[in-house]
């Protein structure tokens, strides 16, 4: 069995971020997001993956992930030269998953229980396609699917009238014949070749397509800046102890479960878990937490800060309370030493910030 995890998706919603980063490569308690998905396959004995890229992210993600070696996994990245959707990015893998059945992932999907029963069920049940459910209370923003007597009776993308509360999670199984399906399919109102689309035609076609409902864990699909930091925080929420691997001054109080890595400093300041800070930071005067990521080498100074992600190499100096936020690699957040008394702002396009 292969995996292939589907991150050509420009990420729109999390713009300015993804001007210069891939959503998929946006730190979650400190790692990429797509490591945690890549870490779910392999948790369920699958170690061949190809990830769908975008052609100009691919540099982007060779860095971040080189081979997968580091991961346990071997990663061959695959391009889609045009966003054409979901459906069109697994045809794109067709080369690289050839006869064999294989599991998809969209790569901003996040499941708090892995999929290894899943993998066994699938290949156990000999069917051409499983796809997993969950119930929602709203679910028009996603596919739906109506069942009957326990098998998949209809799945339509986004409807409007919803047939049911089971919203599709980007995660499915399929064998080669899903490749059949995909080149019969015509693009949706928005331009796009959709996976739901495909699967119906399955359906159609008499291949079998099985349910599997979630029902326990959380699942997250991470679209906006809000989603990233409930994602951080659910995340968060797994570290079981606190992990001290920095220097802490005596003036330094540490409630709760905190992590502070290698080569950090804390002085003066409380720390209040989940929190994990980078490598190489200096929390000074400061307050932090609970539900905070801080990235390595960020330096943070005379501030309170809760319930954010802030990135690599950044630096907040005097800043007040900040709640709430996503802050990017390098962005810099200080007081002026001069009159007169008013905001100094140099924000990248789609930026955004709110004041009191
Ligand atoms: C996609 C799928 C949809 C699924 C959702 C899960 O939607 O098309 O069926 O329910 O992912 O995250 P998209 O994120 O492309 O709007």
């Amino acid at each position: 069995m292969k995996a292939i995890i589907l991150c050509a998706g420009e990420g729109t919603r999390l713009r300015p971020l993804t001007y210069t980063g891939a959503k998929h490569l946006i730190p979650v308690a400190n790692r990429p997001i797509i490591t945690y998905s890549i870490e779910m396959i392999k948790e369920a004995g699958i170690t061949d993956l190809g990830i769908i890229v975008s052609p100009h992210r691919r540099e982007e993600f060779r860095q971040a992930l080189s081979d997968g070696s580091e991961l346990g996994v071997k990663i061959e990245y695959i391009p889609q030269e045009k966003p054409q959707g979901l459906a069109h990015a697994i045809a794109c893998a067709q080369d690289f998953v050839k006869q064999d059945p294989f599991i998809v992932c969209l790569g901003d999907n996040l499941l708090e229980n892995g999929i290894a029963n899943l993998v066994q069920e699938f290949s156990q049940s000999k069917a051409n396609g499983m796809i997993l459910l969950t119930e929602v209370e709203d679910p028009r923003a996603f596919g739906v699917a109506r069942l009957e007597k326990g098998v998949i009776k209809q799945v339509i993308e986004k409807p409007k009238d919803p047939p049911s509360n089971l919203a599709i999670i980007g995660i499915y199984l399929f064998d080669k014949h899903i490749f059949e399906a995909i080149k019969e399919i015509k693009p949706s109102w928005r331009g796009e070749l959709e996976v739901t689309d495909a699967i119906q035609k399955l359906i159609d076609k008499g291949y079998r397509v099985l349910p599997h409902v979630v029902q326990k864990g959380w699942w997250k699909d991470v679209g906006k800046p809000e989603d990233i930091l409930h994602a951080n925080r659910l995340i968060l929420e797994r570290i079981e102890s606190e992990k001290i691997l920095g220097k802490i001054d005596a003036q330094t109080q540490i409630k709760g479960r905190v992590i502070v890595s290698e080569g950090a400093e804390i002085i003066h300041s409380e720390l209040r878990g989940p929190l994990v800070i980078g490598p190489g930071c200096v929390i000074e005067n400061s307050f932090i937490g609970p539900f905070t990521a801080i990235g390595p080498n960020v330096s943070i100074k005379e501030s309170e800060i809760e319930y954010s992600i802030v990135m690599e190499g950044s630096s907040i100096v005097g800043a007040g309370r900040i709640d709430h936020s996503l802050i990017g690699r390098n962005v810099q957040i200080g007081k002026k030493d001069r009159l007169p008394e008013a905001y100094n702002m140099i924000l990248g396009d789609n930026s955004q910030i709110k004041l009191i």
